[in-house]
């Protein structure tokens, strides 16, 4: 599903270059559920980049899906990334103005979708998640958790071939982080590939597998 083969990511300081990920590769199943573990400043975000396509890498190999990233230019990377890739972010980023619903339908709406099929795929995602009954609220009205759900139920829309998680439950406390990563478990074990970056060894344990970045290095 995703091959990494010693991918090498620097970024330009003034005249120095800052090199972040040193010789990087990994492997990750379909199926699979992985953790990324690392401290602060250890390149888990630069990873996350690469792996959704939001950032090039300057050397090595990126394969997803089949399809080699590496190679891709911009505007194909960009439909990439709508295609194969489900965002989940610390912050939740849904639109505030949008209900539950109109939210969780967005990215179906993007691709062209009709507005009926797409509400109905919506409503289904929202079961899944549980919160179909606050599919016409506004997300200012809902606690941390149930925002979070709703973004992965915009996530899960399109199902992606890989949902990637950045901090997923950096923003909740510890009782609603557990509930995020248990239906996390839920959807793995439906056949949900997932990807989670966390500096939480206690939140990587939710994951089947735990690899550690120190300092630009990826070990298991
Ligand atoms: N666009 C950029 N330009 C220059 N340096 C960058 C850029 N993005 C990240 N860095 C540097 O690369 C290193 C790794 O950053 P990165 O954001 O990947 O770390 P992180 O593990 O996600 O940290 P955190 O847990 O704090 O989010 C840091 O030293 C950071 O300052
Ligand atoms: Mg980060």
């Amino acid at each position: 599903m995703i091959c990494l083969e010693n991918v090498n990511k620097s970024y330009r300081m003034g005249k120095n270059f800052l090199h972040v990920l040193h010789d990087v590769s990994l492997q990750v199943e379909r199926g699979e559920f992985v953790s990324i573990l690392g401290a602060s400043g250890s390149g888990k975000s630069t990873l996350m980049n690469i792996i959704g396509c939001m950032d090039t890498l300057d050397t090595g190999r990126y394969t997803l899906d089949g399809i080699s990233v590496e190679q891709s230019e911009p505007d194909v990377l960009a439909d990439i990334r709508n295609k194969k890739i489900g965002f989940i972010f610390q912050k939740y980023h849904l639109i505030p103005k949008y209900s539950v619903l109109q939210n969780v339908m967005l990215p179906l709406l993007i691709r062209g979708t009709d507005r009926k099929s797409a509400q109905e795929k919506a409503e289904e995602i929202l079961e899944l998640v549980g919160l179909q009954q606050r599919k016409i609220q506004k997300p200012n009205e809902l606690s941390g958790g149930q925002q979070q759900r709703v973004a992965i139920a915009r996530a899960l829309i399109t199902r992606p071939a890989v949902l990637l998680a950045d901090e997923p439950t950096g923003a909740l406390d510890s009782k609603t982080g557990q509930d995020i990563l248990s239906l996390f478990g839920a959807l793995n074990r439906q056949g949900n590939t997932i990807i989670q970056i966390t500096h939480d060894s206690n939140v990587a344990k939710a994951g089947s597998r735990i690899l550690t970045l120190k300092d630009g290095v990826l070990s298991p």
